[in-house]
């Protein structure tokens, strides 16, 4: 067997060193470094002209792309609309996909549906657990739909026992949960470890190009929402998931941050229930017969990838003693609360500095995009001034991003989010400039707070 060489890696940049240091020389953190062992180098393959192996060394001569021959790629539609859209139309054969998200969110749930429609469908599938013994695989598999009691499983931690099951067994996808639990037997460190998960991903990404077998790897995310383990995991597989949303709520969204074989900008928009994880196609009317009618709740018409999606954006102003007030965000990021707050006070004669302020997207969906902004400033104001967002009965719609100055940008896809936002009979649509027809259109943020608020009294405004 090849000797194998110690490495220490820093979990937070992936610099190496041959020895153990207290401290990183790549990024300066404390106790980062991991032990971890590495088989030499495999023998060169030769990918030049003619096609034959080249020994080390030896000059190869390149290939002009037209004449590479390309390879029809079959994907495996795993049956979940939502996810086979986010992956890029399926399943690649043989390629990694990283699915990560906080416990209890569905990651389970998700792939043991995956593995049982495409077993309906006459796939081989294993599904891998170190985290669950067989009988509970069963009762979770009783509850889902279709073909998941057909799904063979094996409950191992042991890395090596794995990559010989799955060499012996050839499935076409396969599920590691999660790539965490996997133990490397001929490595020290526990399992979870940088070096263990970096070890474990490596091995079985050799053999699943080897084999072809299209691998879901689960992995854990972190208190702060970054997937566990080094960062050269992320590099390392084809296709990275992030399943999110609080586990208390029943909506979950899942976003492809990256994705060899397709686009990044799509996501998925899924129910727990009963029965497992459901699509959902019609989350704007859900979310909008949702929305409240009270001061501090507007409608945000938000874009999902290429699909529009409305959501509520509440917000609650409250007086407050502490010094400095509490700013609560969630499911926006709460820099760019900040930022629409101070927005809000020096340019809108909105100002919030002696109240607590609480922002939360309804539903329990989060949203990434600077078009937000103004949903969020016409949220707070409507909750400043104690006054409800629209004349009409139906709740008003919004979206752009708010520049320092206090002027409105446009943002990506304004035809998609009105029409959307027209769909539903929401008005006025709150827009920047050159939104297109039927917007109330609005160069500054003064101008939006005066067409979705209409002009405030001057004793309630704060
Ligand atoms: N009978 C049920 N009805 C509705 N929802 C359920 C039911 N049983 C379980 N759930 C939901 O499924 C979730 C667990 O799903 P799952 O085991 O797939 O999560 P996970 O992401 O794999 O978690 P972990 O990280 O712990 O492995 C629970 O949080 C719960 O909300
Ligand atoms: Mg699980």
């Amino acid at each position: 067997m090849a000797r194998l060489t110690t490495v220490f890696t820093c979990s937070a940049c992936g610099h190496e060193e041959p020895k153990w240091h207290g401290r990183c020389a790549g990024c300066g953190e404390w106790n980062t470094l991991a032990e971890e062992k590495r088989a030499p180098a495999p023998a060169r393959r030769g990918g030049g002209g003619g096609g034959r192996s080249a020994e080390p060394g030896e000059a190869v001569r390149p290939v002009r792309l037209a004449e590479v021959q390309a390879i029809q790629v079959a994907r495996l539609q795993t049956g979940i609309g939502e996810l086979d859209r986010v992956l890029g139309g399926g399943l690649v054969p043989g390629s990694l996909v990283l699915l990560g998200g906080s416990p209890g969110i569905g990651k389970s749930t998700l792939t043991s549906m995956a593995l049982g429609n495409l077993a309906g469908a006459g796939r081989r599938t294993l599904y891998v657990s170190g985290e669950e013994s067989a009988a509970q695989i069963k009762l979770r598999a009783e509850r889902l739909p279709g073909a998941a009691l057909d799904v063979p499983v094996l409950a191992e931690t042991d890395l090596d026992t794995v990559l010989a099951t799955l060499d012996a067994e050839r499935p076409e996808v396969c599920v590691i949960d999660s790539v965490q639990t996997l133990h490397a037997g001929d490595l020290t460190g526990a399992a979870g470890s940088v070096g263990q998960v970096r070890e474990v991903a490596d091995r079985i990404t050799r053999l699943a190009k080897a084999r072809d077998i299209a691998v879901l790897l689960v992995g854990h995310v972190t208190k702060e929402g970054s997937l566990a383990g080094p960062r050269v995991l992320e590099h390392l597989v084809d296709c990275v998931l992030q399943f999110e949303g609080e586990r208390e709520r029943t909506y979950r969204t899942l976003r492809a941050l990256k994705n060899r074989f397709g686009s990044t900008s799509e996501a998925g928009v899924f129910e727990m229930r009963q029965g497992g994880l459901v699509e959902v196609q019609d989350a704007s009317a859900r979310f909008v017969g949702e929305a409240t009618r009270a001061p501090g709740s507007v409608v945000l018409a938000a874009m999902e990838g290429s699909r529009p999606l409305l959501v509520e954006v509440q917000a609650l102003v409250s007086p407050s003693e502490l010094v400095p007030p509490r700013r609560v965000a969630n499911g926006i990021d709460r820099n760019r609360l900040a930022l629409v707050l101070a927005v809000l006070g020096r340019h809108a004669g909105v100002g919030v500095g002696s109240a607590d302020v609480f922002v939360n997207v309804a539903g329990g969906v989060r949203v990434d995009e600077p078009g937000a902004d103004l949903a969020v400033a016409l949220a707070v104001a409507s909750a400043t001034r104690g006054i409800v967002a629209g004349a009409g009965a139906r709740p008003i719609a919004c979206f752009g991003e708010i520049g320092l100055t206090g002027e409105l940008r446009t943002v990506a896809h304004p035809e998609r989010r009105l029409a959307e936002a027209a769909k539903f009979g929401l008005a006025p649509i709150v827009t920047p400039a050159g939104a297109g027809r039927g917007a109330a259109e609005a160069a500054t943020l003064r101008d939006a707070l005066r067409a979705g608020l209409g002009a405030a009294p001057a004793a309630r405004a704060a």
